[in-house]
């Protein structure tokens, strides 16, 4: 299991490792939106610490984040898995 802390709100949740990041948001109620789920509007832009937690950027993702954010490190919470301890920041 992997912890997910959500700056934001203080609150630590349990997800399985190897599981989609929204996934785990539907089936917990965790708080963070989503809009389009497919990587294009940019609704769920969230700063993933540390970044070697959750899977690799891909080009698609890393285009969509570009037109949402300059702030480095952000990630769609709609396109990652959690492979180990994170904390997700508002981007
Ligand atoms: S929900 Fe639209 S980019 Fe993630």
């Amino acid at each position: 299991m992997a912890k997910i802390t959500f700056a934001n709100t203080g609150k630590t949740y349990e997800c399985a490792t190897g599981k989609s990041f929204m996934e785990f948001c539907d089936e917990s109620g965790a708080p963070h939106d989503f809009g389009c789920t497919v990587g294009s509007c940019g609704t769920c832009v969230c700063v993933v610490e540390p970044a070697g937690n959750v899977s690799p950027i891909s080009k698609d993702e890393k285009d969509t984040v570009e037109m949402c954010t300059s702030t480095a490190g952000a990630r769609l919470g709609c396109q990652f898995q959690v492979l180990g301890d994170i904390v997700v920041r508002p981007a």
